[in-house]
């Protein structure tokens, strides 16, 4: 009896999922992952306990200022109506949406203006 339940104990306590076990995204997979082979959780969410959706600053360690990433997606000056604009500067928001308003990590990216807009960016990696 004492055995089962044993066995019955150690189950449960397998079967409750690791801190660990968030999904990463492919891209970061590797950067992320330190020495023990697990995900740096502190590289987006710093010394925090409770972990709660990271600030613009922890991407910005690695990716820079939301000026640097809009670079990189903007847009030829003489760009046709058919050209999808630059999602990281905005007609409305310029550059200051949190990059977490579309990137998500343990979920599937979105693209926040799709709430009023449909862009479909298909070179965004969700
Ligand atoms: C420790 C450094 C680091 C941090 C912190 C980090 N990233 Fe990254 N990220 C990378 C690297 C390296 C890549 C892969 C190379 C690349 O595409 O720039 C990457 C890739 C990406 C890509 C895919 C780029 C593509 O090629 O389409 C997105 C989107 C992204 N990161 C967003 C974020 C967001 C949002 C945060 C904050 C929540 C963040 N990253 C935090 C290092 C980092
Ligand atoms: C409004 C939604 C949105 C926000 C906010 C946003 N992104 Fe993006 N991001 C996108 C989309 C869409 C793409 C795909 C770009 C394209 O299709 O040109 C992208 C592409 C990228 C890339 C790849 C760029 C490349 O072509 O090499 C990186 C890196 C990235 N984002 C990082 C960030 C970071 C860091 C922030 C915060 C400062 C941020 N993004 C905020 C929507 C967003
Ligand atoms: C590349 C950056 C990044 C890394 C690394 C990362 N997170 Fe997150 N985390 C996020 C973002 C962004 C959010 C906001 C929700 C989302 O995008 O999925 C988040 C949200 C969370 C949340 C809140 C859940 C929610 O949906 O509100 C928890 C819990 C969490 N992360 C745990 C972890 C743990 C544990 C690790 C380490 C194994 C980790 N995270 C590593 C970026 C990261
Ligand atoms: C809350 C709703 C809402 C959100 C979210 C939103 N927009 Fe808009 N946007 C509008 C409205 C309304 C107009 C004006 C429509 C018109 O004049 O035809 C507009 C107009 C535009 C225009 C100029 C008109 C055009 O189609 O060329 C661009 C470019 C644009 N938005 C880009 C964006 C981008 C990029 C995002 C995300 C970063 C975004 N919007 C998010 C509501 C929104």
């Amino acid at each position: 009896m004492l055995r089962i339940l044993t066995t019955m104990c150690i189950l449960m306590l397998l079967s409750i999922p690791a801190a660990n076990a968030m999904k990463i995204k492919d891209y970061h997979k590797e950067v992320m992952t330190g020495d023990n082979g697990k995900v740096e959780c502190s590289f987006c969410h710093g010394d925090a306990k409770r972990k709660t959706i990271p600030q613009a600053s922890a991407c910005e360690t690695c990716h820079g200022t939301p000026d640097d990433v809009a670079e990189l997606t903007q847009r030829p000056s003489d760009a046709d109506h058919d050209i999808e604009p630059n999602p990281h500067d905005s007609l409305h928001y310029g550059t200051d949406l949190p990059c977490t308003y579309c990137h998500q990590e343990h979920k599937e990216s979105q693209v926040y203006c799709n709430q009023c807009h449909e862009f479909q960016y298909p070179d965004m990696k969700r």
